[in-house]
């Protein structure tokens, strides 16, 4: 059932991915990475073969590993984060991702402010929406925060990875 993937129709996605997904944040070293490794295992498990990268908007941590915190609560769910590096969200980035999932409202300001046309609008959404569409719901930013906030980042974040997981295999998997 898993193998039986129809190819994206508007796929922008390079190798024959399925699709693409970008995670933005602020920092790029706590929720878009954790969102990006969270992603990642999923798509594995499920066998799905998809472009999956992250990056931020504040050149503070750029070239930085993910922050301990982040990467802690990742390895206990069995997820390696580790080899991740933060990087700035890039004009280019629309031409190579279909979905560009933000964290916050900065977050989406900042890359509608980018679009080049409603083609590039169209591909940016709050991640939360994933679980409940349009009501465009913040993932709380964990940075002066204690452990506590980390897992509940993680929390949020792996049930709208599931669902755009679920959303895939509903959309391209064939009858
Ligand atoms: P992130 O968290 O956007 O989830 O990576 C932050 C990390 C660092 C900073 C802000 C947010 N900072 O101001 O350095």
């Amino acid at each position: 059932m898993w193998r039986n993937w129809t190819s994206g129709s508007n796929s922008n996605a390079s190798d024959g991915a399925l699709t693409s997904i970008l995670f933005v944040c602020t920092g790029n070293i706590c929720r878009s990475p954790l969102a990006e490794g969270i992603m990642r295992e999923k798509l594995e498990q499920s066998g799905i073969h998809a472009v999956v990268d992250s990056c931020g908007f504040e050149s503070f941590h750029a070239g930085d590993a993910p922050d301990p915190r982040a990467q802690t609560v990742a390895r206990k769910h069995g997820i390696d984060i580790s080899g991740h590096r933060a990087r700035l969200f890039r004009v280019s980035d629309f031409d190579n991702f279909e979905q560009i999932c933000v964290m916050d409202a900065s977050h989406y300001q900042k890359v509608m402010r980018h679009a080049r046309s409603e083609h590039d609008r169209a591909r940016v959404d709050y991640t939360l929406n994933a679980l409940h569409p349009g009501r465009n719901e913040e993932v709380m930013d964990p940075w002066y925060h204690d452990m506590k906030a980390f897992e509940e980042v993680f929390a949020l974040l792996d049930k709208a990875c599931e669902a755009m997981v679920s959303r895939l295999f509903r959309n391209h998997s064939r009858p």
